[in-house]
């Protein structure tokens, strides 16, 4: 890709700020690996359909690779890097690794990465298509069973090529009950 116009764009990432300027056509994605050296944030289809490139911005988890990166200028970003603290692992990373939550580990950033955010979702009472399978009354509450279904369906959009579901699935539940307590 030749070289188009640039744009400056402000960005707190991970907590810290970053005044950098990009070629308006570069994707979130390829600023955080190529330009910032944050490599935790995988590139698998680059088409928006597998997820190892999610991230969160202003707490809401996206797909970075369909983002243009002028398009975040100004907000928070936070990558798999941002998730946790040096050697202390967050619960969801804790969870993955108690559970055997991957295999080659190439999707596994953006699966916490997106777990991660779904529990805020969750926590807040945002529903899902799978919310009415289980305690109705609960989902009209605001505050639906996180079953292993709910966790499935709103995993759907992060790809496993290894197959490691049932540990991701069990991961999660995990997180989801040790942030609860
Ligand atoms: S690399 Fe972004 S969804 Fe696959
Ligand atoms: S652990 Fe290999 S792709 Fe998920």
């Amino acid at each position: 890709m030749g070289t188009g116009p640039q744009h400056d764009i402000s960005l707190k990432i991970n907590g810290t700020e970053h005044h950098i300027s990009v070629d308006v056509r570069t994707t979130l994605l390829d600023l955080l690996r190529e330009r910032l050296a944050l490599t935790g944030t995988k590139k698998g289809c680059d088409h928006g359909l597998c997820g190892a490139c999610t991230v969160a911005v202003d707490g809401e988890r996206i797909v970075s690779c369909l983002a243009l990166a002028v398009s975040v200028n100004g907000l928070a970003v936070t990558t798999i890097e941002g998730i946790g603290h040096g050697d202390t692992l967050d619960p969801v990373q804790q969870a993955f690794l108690d559970h055997d939550g991957f295999q080659c580990g190439y999707c596994t950033p953006g699966q916490i990465s997106s777990a991660h955010a779904m529990l805020r979702e969750h926590a807040r009472g945002d529903l899902s298509a799978a919310s009415f399978e289980g305690d109705r009354r609960a989902a009209l509450e605001g505050h639906p069973e996180l079953t292993a279904n709910e966790i499935r369906e709103r995993l759907a959009g992060n790809i496993c090529r290894c197959g490691a579901y049932s540990n991701i699935v069990d991961a999660v539940a995990a997180a989801a009950k040790s942030t609860s307590q």
